[in-house]
């Protein structure tokens, strides 16, 4: 039995970083805040028109030429983004646009946070059923545009000057949410492994619609008509809506658990993982995680320090980053590992 494994791996961050210190120019917020409850430093945003489709677009190429392939031969695209360049349709079909291969059929998947175990899945589906025989799988986002401040220049110490009190106190009502989102995007390129008990072996996936409004965009909705109005605006309902304590616990509760039950079905130990590549929403949520798994920090990377949370992007970029470094080695498990807005969570195992 073979799974489906990686064969390429890119990643892309746009602009130059914003530090913690940036964000205190247009919000009430501090390092002194950031830094300890969540192990961010900085973070990058994408720049006025820039998209989704054009991050995982750069970070498509990388991915692209590491993998030493063509890119008439992708035949499938799998793109994950909670922040697409339009409500409809989604980002993956102009992700093969730029790329010039228009005509391959692209899926756009909405597991946000926990869009990386779930794409394995279907991309392992894709390739076992001979539907595709090499997938490019991005991940992209740009939530640039539901930051709650409109002083761009200010932020990026552009311009020297105080923000409105109006425009700070806007910018700090979100800043819990604010703080914790950056841009980017990560890319794969996979393929059905060629060594015996190689590639992807499983996942366990989750989801729980009660707690959609966890974390929730409540604007620009069809449960509305129209589906974007005035009010909406005015309620600022543009900017998502976070319960971030609440996000906490069930991602400290159901990642563990979801990993022990994972190696159980597959006759492995957690001790047998070489690799825990987690969602990077929280370094003290990874902590919870690791020690609660009883796993050494070495096995549980962590790079939000340099990029935040990047959404449905994290697990690529970090893969990414292991996989150039030359961290992760041929034949080593691997476990991506996200929980997000839906609440989506779960793992996926892979012998690289
Ligand atoms: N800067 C300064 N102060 C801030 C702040 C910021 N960026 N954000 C919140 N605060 C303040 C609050 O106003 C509050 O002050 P008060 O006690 O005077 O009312 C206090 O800090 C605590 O706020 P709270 O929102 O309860 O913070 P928290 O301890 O829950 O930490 C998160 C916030 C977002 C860091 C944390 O909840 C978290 O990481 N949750 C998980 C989020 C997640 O995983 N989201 C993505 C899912 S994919």
């Amino acid at each position: 039995m073979t799974g489906v494994t990686i064969i390429g791996t890119g990643s892309y961050a746009p602009g130059r970083p914003v530090t913690n210190h940036d964000l205190a120019r247009v919000m009430d917020t501090s390092d002194e805040w950031i830094r300890p409850r969540t192990g961010i430093h900085q973070r990058h945003y994408a720049g006025e028109g820039e998209t989704a489709s054009d991050l995982g677009f750069r970070a498509a190429e990388r991915a692209i030429e590491a993998a030493g392939i063509d890119r008439g031969e992708i035949d499938a695209i799998l793109c994950s983004s909670m922040t697409s360049d339009y409500k409809f349709p989604g980002s993956g079909g102009l992700i093969g646009a730029k790329l010039g291969i228009q005509g391959v059929p692209a899926f756009d998947l909405q597991q946000q946070c926990a869009s990386m175990p779930f794409s394995m899945q279907v991309a392992n589906g894709l390739i076992s059923t001979g539907a595709a025989k090499t997938i490019l799988m991005v991940g992209a986002d740009a939530h640039a545009g539901f930051m709650p401040w409109k002083d761009w220049d200010v932020l990026y110490g552009e311009r020297d000057a105080e923000v409105s009190p109006e425009a700070r106190a806007q910018a700090t009502k979100h800043r819990g949410l604010a703080v914790i989102f950056g841009d980017g995007a990560g890319a794969m390129v996979l393929r059905k492994s060629e060594v015996e008990g190689h590639g992807f072996l499983g996942a366990q996936l989750h989801t729980d619609g009660d707690y959609a409004e966890d974390i929730a965009l409540l604007g620009g909705g069809f449960r509305s008509r129209p589906f974007l109005t005035k009010e909406m605006i005015d309620e600022e309902l543009y900017v998502p809506r976070m319960a971030g304590r609440s996000l906490f616990k069930h991602a400290v509760k159901k990642l563990p658990k979801v990993v022990r039950e994972l190696c159980a079905r597959h006759e492995c130990t957690t001790e047998d993982v070489d690799w825990v590549i987690a969602h990077q929403a929280n370094d003290r949520i990874n902590f919870a995680v690791r020690d609660a798994l009883k796993l050494p920090p070495e096995k549980v990377p962590s790079n939000i320090a340099r990029y935040g949370n990047t959404s449905s992007a994290t697990i690529a970029i970090l893969l990414d980053e292991l996989i150039r470094g030359g961290k992760i080695e041929r034949g080593q498990l691997l476990c991506l590992l996200g929980l997000g807005a839906g609440l989506h969570w779960g793992a996926a195992l892979m012998r690289y």
